[in-house]
């Protein structure tokens, strides 16, 4: 039996893909190497959303020529999207590849391996499914089944057209998925065992069903085009599948932050306290130039109305540092946007050019020395934001979800003296390292922890008396009866803070 790996790189969306390509080579009959060194057909799953995530392709490629002279039937196949974005023209770029393979054509990938090894030439894929989207449903694998946190992909593409963004040319056009197929999914991870759902969308908030099922929500307006159906989605989700302990969304665009999802926000405890809300600049001559179509003041007048309705809602952000013609006033407001909002978290890129972007047509005029100083000095202020609210955490009670054990989750060197066994994250998304839990099971519960200290990016937990009793009343069929660790999957991190 042929034996296959893949490796992950870039984003959540993916993650998710990656999941479904495992699912696919699964059920064609392929099984899964113990690594990249003993599989017959490698998968690379690549990212083009930065320059230098596609460069780590092209050396990644380079590296891989080597392994495939070992043995004549050895398979690379690039998925992602810079399959998408180069198609046929990496074929003839790197000869070590074999099947380019775009995010859309992933069903199709069994089929093309397998002319490969009847002697077909080497083959690319890459057409969006636009007349009849499919997001696939990875059958729950050994590995995945009943895992704590899931993925459920909502829509697929984007329109935004965001001026620096390659997305909507790698990712195509912005589709939706049935709400019936949304919830079923949902329901079916959920009787399986699996506690958190993040909704996955390139613009999630935008999302309209498509078969017109969902009743509009309390406050949505029948005239803003900036309106949606998602904050209808969420209530459909919550009233659906009322075992499901907490629902996350990523990425939102912040024009859709409309008063029906700032209603959910309030009045569905399944959301929790924390959301992910991509600002890119706080100039609105940058954002303008960016394409997002919203002013900073709207931007906060926006964020605002959400932590207003649901008191410690946090937020964490995306942020470009020296897209063209960013002054140093430009940064400034940029700077002073992340103490205004007060960001507890903040991924900060160096603008990158892209290729099929309507930026490129303005020149990359900040010198990468004067990017690298602005990025740190945003780091620098979001440390600070993160530090002193991480610190005002210690003392307080928390719930977190426990999503695995603390050394396959890389935790190791923020363990503390007691060594802290599991990790999960607060319903804010703070990561949590929980000691004294001694042999316990606490894997996919959600459980109440002391918070004993800061760390840089996380606390350092304690069971509370009350969590521990309740602990170890949970019938258990031994430690690992029927909730199997959650696939480690080999994620390489974009860069970020
Ligand atoms: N909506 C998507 C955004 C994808 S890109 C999502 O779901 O996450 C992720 C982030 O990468 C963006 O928010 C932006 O901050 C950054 N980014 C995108 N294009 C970039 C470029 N050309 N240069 C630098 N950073 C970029
Ligand atoms: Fe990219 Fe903007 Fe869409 S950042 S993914 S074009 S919302």
């Amino acid at each position: 039996m042929p034996r296959y790996s893949i490796t992950t790189f870039g984003c959540q969306m993916n993650v998710h893909d990656s999941e479904r390509m495992h699912d696919v080579l699964r059920r064609a009959g392929y099984t899964e190497a113990g690594g990249p060194e003993e599989a017959d057909v490698l998968v690379l799953n690549t990212c083009s959303v930065r320059e230098k995530a596609e460069q780590k392709l092209r050396s990644e490629v380079g590296r891989l020529a080597r392994w495939k002279r070992e043995r004549a039937d050895r398979v690379v196949v690039v998925a992602g999207c810079v399959a998408q974005q180069e198609g046929e023209r990496l074929l003839k770029q790197m000869r070590a590849i074999d099947v380019v393979v775009g995010p859309d054509n992933i069903p199709e990938l069994p089929g093309l391996l397998g002319d490969l090894a009847l002697g077909g030439l080497p083959v690319a894929r890459t057409v969006f499914d636009l007349d009849a989207p499919r997001f696939l449903v990875a059958s729950p694998s050994p590995s995945t089944r009943g895992a704590p946190t899931a993925f459920v992909t909502i829509m697929k593409g984007c329109d935004e057209r965001c001026s620096f963004c390659i997305v909507p040319y790698t990712r195509g056009p912005e589709r939706y998925r049935a709400s019936d197929e949304i919830v079923a999914e949902i329901a079916a991870l959920v009787a399986a065992g699996t506690r958190e759902i993040t909704l996955l969308g390139q613009t999630v908030n935008s999302y309209r069903d498509p078969l017109g099922a969902l009743p509009r929500a309390p406050g949505a307006s029948a005239d803003d085009p900036d309106e949606s159906e998602f904050a209808a989605l969420l209530r459909r989700i919550a009233a659906d599948v009322p075992g499901l302990a907490r629902l996350r969304y990523t990425s939102p665009h912040p024009r859709h932050l409309t008063p029906s999802l700032v209603l959910a926000h309030a009045e569905l405890a399944v959301l929790p306290r924390h959301v992910h809300m991509p600002v890119q600049s706080g100039s609105d001559r940058v954002l303008r130039r960016m394409i997002r179509r919203y002013t900073r003041a709207e931007y906060v007048a926006r964020t605002r109305a959400l932590v207003e309705a649901v008191p410690g809602l946090t937020l964490s952000t995306d942020i470009i540092v020296g897209f063209p013609g960013e002054t140093e006033d430009d940064f400034a407001a940029t700077l002073s946007l992340v103490r205004e909002v007060g960001f507890k978290g903040l991924f900060g890129f160096k603008y990158s050019r892209r290729p099929h972007t309507p930026a490129l047509k303005l020149p990359d005029d900040v010198a990468e020395d004067v990017k690298g100083a602005r990025l740190a000095r945003l780091f620098e202020e979001s440390e600070a934001l993160l530090a002193a609210h991480l610190s005002g955490l210690v003392g307080t009670t928390q719930e977190v979800l426990v999503e695995g054990r603390d050394k396959e989750r890389g935790a190791g060197r923020e363990r503390g003296a007691g060594g802290a066994l599991w990790s999960g994250r607060t319903g804010r998304h703070e990561i949590a390292h929980i000691e004294g839990a001694g042999e316990l099971d606490l894997l996919g519960e959600v459980v109440e922890v002391s918070i004993a200290r800061a760390n840089k990016h996380s606390l350092q937990a304690e069971l509370t008396e009350a969590a521990r009793a309740a602990a170890r009343q949970q019938p258990r069929g031994g430690a690992d009866a029927g909730r199997p660790a959650r696939r480690s999957l080999p994620v390489v991190a974009a860069e970020g803070g």
